[in-house]
C-alpha cells in the first residue's frame, strides 16, 4: 500500500495556508498556496530502495481552468507544466498520478506552480515506491 503524506505536514512557499474551509480533505486540512509563479508544496518521502515509484497527488481546483505545476523531485524536474485540471468545485478532489525515479532514503517531491495564480488546492501524496516504502514492517 502507498504511503500517505499530508500536504499541511510539507513545506509549502510563504504566504501559503493550511485551510479547512472546503470539505473532504483528509488529514487537518490542505495547503492553499500562494498566488505565484513558484509557489510550491514539498513532500518528503521515504523509499527503501531506489527505483521507480507512484505518486499520486490528490488535489482540488474550483476554478474553470488548468493549474499547471512542474513536478520535481529532489531538485529534478520528472514532470513539466503538469495540469491539474478543473474540478467540479473546490469541495471536489481528484488524483493525479505519475511515475518518477527516486533514490534510496529521504526523496523530496515538489509541486511547483508555472502561472500566477500558483497552484491548485493540495490534500496529499501517496507515494509508492517500488522496492518499498522505507518505514518498518509492522
Ligand atoms: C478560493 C478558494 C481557495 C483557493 C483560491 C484560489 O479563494 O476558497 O481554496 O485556493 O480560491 O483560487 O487559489
Ligand atoms: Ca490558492
Amino acid at each position: 500500500a502507498p504511503t500517505r503524506y499530508e500536504a499541511e505536514k510539507g513545506t509549502y512557499s510563504a504566504g501559503s495556508t493550511v485551510d479547512t474551509n472546503h470539505t473532504g480533505y483528509s488529514g487537518t486540512g490542505f495547503v492553499n498556496s500562494n498566488n505565484a509563479v513558484g509557489a510550491y508544496v514539498e513532500f518528503a518521502v521515504d523509499a527503501a530502495a531506489a527505483g521507480n515509484a507512484t505518486v499520486g497527488i490528490r488535489y482540488s481546483n474550483g476554478t474553470t481552468a488548468n493549474r499547471p505545476a512542474d513536478v520535481l523531485v529532489n531538485g529534478t524536474a520528472v514532470a513539466t507544466a503538469r495540469a491539474f485540471n478543473a474540478t467540479a468545485d473546490w469541495d471536489t478532489w481528484a488524483t493525479s498520478t505519475l511515475t518518477a525515479p527516486v533514490k534510496a532514503g529521504s526523496n523530496k517531491i515538489r509541486l511547483s506552480a508555472t502561472t500566477a495564480v500558483g497552484l491548485a488546492n493540495i490534500d496529499y501524496v501517496d507515494f509508492a515506491a517500488s522496492g518499498g516504502d522505507g518505514q518498518a514492517p509492522t
